[in-house]
């Protein structure tokens, strides 16, 4: 075996033969796409080289503009999108008129409560019937991510879980995109690694860390919004 460093090739092949295997072990697969820089990556990679992949997006309703204009960007691009869910309009209200719009800033079970409701409740809609999801997770990303296997089994939503790029470095996400010339966030040319919903994401600063600008108010270790739990963590959520 080599001792030099995959090379992005390799990488890709890798990937996309993770991506055929998921769809002849488990289908039917989804893919979870939040328009982020890795999820660019995959979309291409799905777009092109599977069939029998689904994709879909949660639309919390307090994503940035950047995010919407991108998901223009890939209709234009490919000519298909990520299919939006939303959340139930009811539990919005409920929430807002208990916490207010910004409640999710007064403690962390109010954030992942907010979370439960934009995103938790539609990826368990979204995921129904399938056998297993895709996801843009990467191992380095965080410290809540260093045990991420590429096929592991989901036990909170009760499917296979496949993250194809677990091994994939933020150098190996770039360089795809610039290769491939693929539409992605403007706010990732703003000093936004990492991007979700915009009052829970900012920017961050020289030498931070990629994932320090999302909910930047709370400690690294509970800094997941509950769609990637383990089983054991369920019981904090
Ligand atoms: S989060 O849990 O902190 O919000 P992150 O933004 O790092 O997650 O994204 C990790 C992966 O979760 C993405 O690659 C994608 O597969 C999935 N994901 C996150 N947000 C969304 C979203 N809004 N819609 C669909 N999938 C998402
Ligand atoms: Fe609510 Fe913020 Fe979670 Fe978005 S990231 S669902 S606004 S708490």
């Amino acid at each position: 075996m080599s001792n030099f460093p995959d090379t992005l090739e390799t990488k890709i092949e890798r990937t996309v033969a993770i991506l055929r295997r998921a769809v002849l072990e488990n289908a039917p697969v989804a893919f979870a796409s939040s328009l982020g820089a890795e999820d660019m990556v995959l979309t291409d990679l799905i777009y092109r080289h599977t069939s029998a992949v689904s994709d879909f997006t949660l639309d919390t309703g307090r994503l940035p503009a950047e995010t919407y204009e991108l998901l223009e960007a890939v209709k234009v691009r490919y000519g298909r999108a990520p299919r939006v869910y939303c959340p139930q309009a009811e539990a919005i209200e409920a929430y807002v008129d208990a916490n207010g719009p910004n409640g999710f800033r007064n403690s962390v079970a109010l954030r992942k409560s907010c979370c439960a409701i934009r995103k938790i409740e539609p990826l368990r809609r979204a995921l129904r019937g399938h056998k297993a999801w895709i996801t843009g997770l990467r191992r380095e990303q965080s410290v809540t991510r260093q045990v991420l296997e590429s096929r592991e089994w989901d036990a909170s939503n009760g499917l296979f879980k496949y993250n194809p790029l677990a091994d994939w470095r933020e150098e190996d996400v770039w360089a795809y995109l610039r290769a491939y010339n693929i539409p992605y966030n403007r706010l990732h040319d703003q000093h936004y690694p990492s991007i979700g919903c915009a009052p829970c994401t900012r920017a961050i600063a020289p030498g931070e860390d990629i994932r320090a600008g999302r909910w930047w108010w709370e400690q690294p270790e509970s800094k997941e919004c509950g769609l990637h739990l383990r089983a054991a963590e369920e019981q904090d959520v």
